[in-house]
């Protein structure tokens, strides 16, 4: 029987209860895939600063190393926004997706159907959007040196060197082939060194995918026309600050951050799946948030690290169905309907993926 190793880390906040919803996808999916998923849970962020350890312990980052996929929760809780900027939770994050190298990150934005009023955006301006967003992971402001604090000035720098750029441009350009063939790489090359570096690297590219077309935008343009005219854009390439922003933004064509699934990629198959979202602690514990984002994030792990495109596809229309049903969390219920718990809507997946229809709906 196939097995496949996951590290799962909860993290913080509503972290561990969506990772909950998500697992129980997976093992509902094990007898109908005939493998087995060996699940290996680790401390990251906040809940390992409870166990009085770093926010990345050295045993976590061996245990994600060593895995075939990283599943993880979210991470951060504003009980430690007092602490040395380095053990923040938040840098556990970062450094792991550092360590792992994992440079792209995808995050798709899709509308569904009976979310289409879900969303402040008017029905006919989201109806039928399915976007790619490419967000660089490992460098930029997040990671550029030099960086300083003292109390009266401090600065970051934004800082990509052109390999970097090549190797999250492949991938964006990857994923516009199997898709629309549209690739907007989105910018400030107006006013930034770096993301003139950056322009002058995408096209360079671009011209080993002549089949895919190639547009640039600025980052300001790209925040409206993402309002504007959702429906205008197939992949989206950006670096890690605006992606990061802009994929927030994106979150609520379809209804809900809590809908934003993610894959963060990088060399040696190495990968880790985690919703788009934080860890919102002041829901944490309250059976109340929408687990969906992660329960997709499981989808695109069974999808990219395992080979198992069927599957993803079973989850995908799972969570069609549930939603179809009128099961909803608070985020994407319409005002006056019933509410379900995080848990429940886990259930509700969960039974809809071990009894897969054969095709989408
Ligand atoms: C995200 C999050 C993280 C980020 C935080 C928690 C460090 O906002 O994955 O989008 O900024 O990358
Ligand atoms: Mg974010």
């Amino acid at each position: 029987m196939a097995t496949h190793k996951i590290a799962v880390l909860p993290g913080d906040g509503i972290g561990p209860e969506i990772v909950e919803q998500g697992i129980k996808v997976l093992k509902a999916l094990e007898p109908v895939l005939g493998c087995e998923f060996l699940l290996e849970y680790a401390d990251i962020g906040g809940a390992a600063l409870e166990h009085g350890k770093p926010p990345l312990p050295e045993e976590t980052l061996k245990l994600c190393l060593d895995a075939d996929a990283v599943y993880l929760g979210a991470v951060g809780d504003y009980k430690w926004d007092n602490i040395e900027p380095e053990r923040r939770p938040e840098q556990g994050l970062l450094q792991l997706r550092k360590a792992m190298e994992l440079y792209a990150n995808l995050r798709p934005v899709k509308a569904y159907q009976p979310l289409l009023h879900a969303s402040t955006l008017k029905p006919e301006i989201i109806d039928g959007i399915d976007i790619m967003v490419v967000r660089e992971l490992t460098g930029g402001l997040y990671f550029g040196k030099p960086r300083m604090k003292e109390p009266h000035e401090a600065f970051d720098t934004m800082r990509y060197t052109k390999p970097e750029v090549e190797r999250i441009a492949k991938v964006a350009f990857a994923q516009a082939q199997k898709r629309g063939k549209n690739l907007c790489s989105v910018d400030k090359a107006n006013v930034l060194a770096s993301s003139q570096l950056w322009r002058e690297t995408v096209e360079e590219v671009a011209k080993a995918h002549p089949d895919v077309s190639l547009t640039h935008m600025y980052v300001d343009n790209a925040a409206m026309q993402l309002i504007r005219n959702p429906k205008q854009f197939d992949v989206i390439l950006t670096e890690n600050t605006f992606g990061d922003i802009l994929s927030d933004e994106a979150s609520m064509l379809t209804g809900s951050l809590g809908m934003l699934a993610s894959a963060s990629i990088g060399e040696h198959h190495r990968a880790m799946y985690e919703p788009s979202h934080g860890s919102a602690p002041k829901y944490a514990g309250q059976n109340k948030v929408n687990p969906i984002a992660t329960i997709m994030s499981a989808a695109m792990m069974l999808d990219y690290s395992f080979g198992y495109a069927q599957a993803a596809q079973w989850i995908d229309d799972a969570v069609l169905s549930t939603l179809k049903a009128g099961i909803r969390t608070y985020d994407i219920a319409e005002p006056g309907a019933s509410i379900t718990g995080t848990s429940q809507i886990g259930d509700e997946i969960a039974k809809r993926v071990s009894k897969p229809v054969a095709t989408g709906g």
